[in-house]
């Protein structure tokens, strides 16, 4: 029987992904852990515990007391609050990682899955279709250690034969969770403004493209690799992509639907990260080696979340 620690549980995957993976592997079996307030699923399920990655001790008691097999690390300070405050991202995304490596390595658990981001990617690598090995210098304090970051899962590997996987995800969108402090969350703010408010002021201009993927293929991502066959990776950290989008083209997708919608555009700070990101991502090795494919593409995922955003405003 799998017993799974998820940190991170409270953010924007980290709550999904609970949720995703107590269907498959019973409540009681997922541990959701993070220094957020639960929200009411996660408190009545009973499996939420406080814990902060930064306090290794609290994490070794949790592993050996819950007899924890797997850990999903979830969590991360994502790039805009990075540049606000380095040495915190530093602290909560490589001594974390860090902290979970080793307790994993020392109590035994198989399995650890940590998400990588395109933001390990700087302006000198291929803008469109960039590939899984490509030069990997980030300008920002995220990006710096997410590198690093896959470095360290890729070492304990080899080192001490401990099953590290990581996926670089692209910009999600999702209608559950909010995300915090990423420069992608633009595309999730366009669509709760839609619904709720006609208009949205973009900090990201309308024709800069990113690489995005809706939540249920995040999801479905992050299971399917934890779940392939080892002999079938020839990698730790692999690219996954699903669509290259626009702040406009989103814009135009949600005014299908809501013809009123308005859209306008003040850059800010974050636009200089997201000209420092991939365009669109080559994911080619993670489709042969696991079958990686996603199911939405911009209009499934636009009807989905108007959809989900609606219902919830009611
Ligand atoms: N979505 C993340 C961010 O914008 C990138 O991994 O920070």
């Amino acid at each position: 029987m799998k017993r799974i620690l998820v940190t991170g549980a409270c953010g924007q995957i980290g709550s999904e992904l609970v949720k995703y993976l107590r269907n498959i592997f019973g409540a009681e079996n997922v541990i959701a852990t993070d220094i957020k307030k639960p929200s009411d699923f996660l408190k009545a399920t009973d499996g939420f515990h406080y814990l902060d990655v930064l306090n290794m001790d609290e994490l070794a008691r949790l592993v050996v007391e819950e007899d924890v097999d797997t850990i999903f690390h979830m969590a991360a300070i994502l790039s805009a609050v990075g540049e606000q405050n380095p040495q915190l991202a530093y602290r909560i995304n490589l001594q974390g990682l860090m902290n979970v490596l080793e307790v994993a390595r020392q109590k035994g658990v198989r399995q650890v899955f940590a998400p990588s981001s395109i933001a390990v990617f700087g302006p000198d690598a291929p803008k469109e279709n960039t590939p899984d090995d490509t030069p990997l210098n980030p300008t920002t304090m995220y990006g710096v250690t997410k590198v690093a970051g896959e470095k360290l899962m890729q070492y304990y590997y080899l080192k001490y034969q401990l099953d590290t996987r990581s996926l670089r995800f692209p910009g999600i969108i999702s209608s559950e969770t909010a995300p915090g402090g990423g420069t992608t969350d633009f595309a999730v703010d366009l669509y709760v403004h839609a619904v709720h408010h006609q208009s949205y002021t973009s900090y990201i201009q309308a024709d800069t493209p990113l690489p995005f993927m809706y939540m249920p293929d995040a999801i479905k991502a992050i299971v399917q690799l934890a779940q392939a066959d080892d002999s079938r990776l020839s990698r730790r950290v692999y690219n996954v992509h699903a669509m290259r989008l626009t702040p406009a083209e989103i814009v135009r997708s949600i005014q299908k639907y809501l013809p009123d919608f308005e859209c306008y555009y003040q850059p800010d700070h974050r636009q200089q990260i997201a000209e420092s990101w991939p365009h669109s991502i080559d994911d080619q090795n993670a489709r042969r080696d696991w079958n990686w494919q996603p199911d939405y593409d911009l209009d499934a995922m636009t009807r989905d979340m108007i959809e989900k955003l609606s219902q919830k405003l009611k």
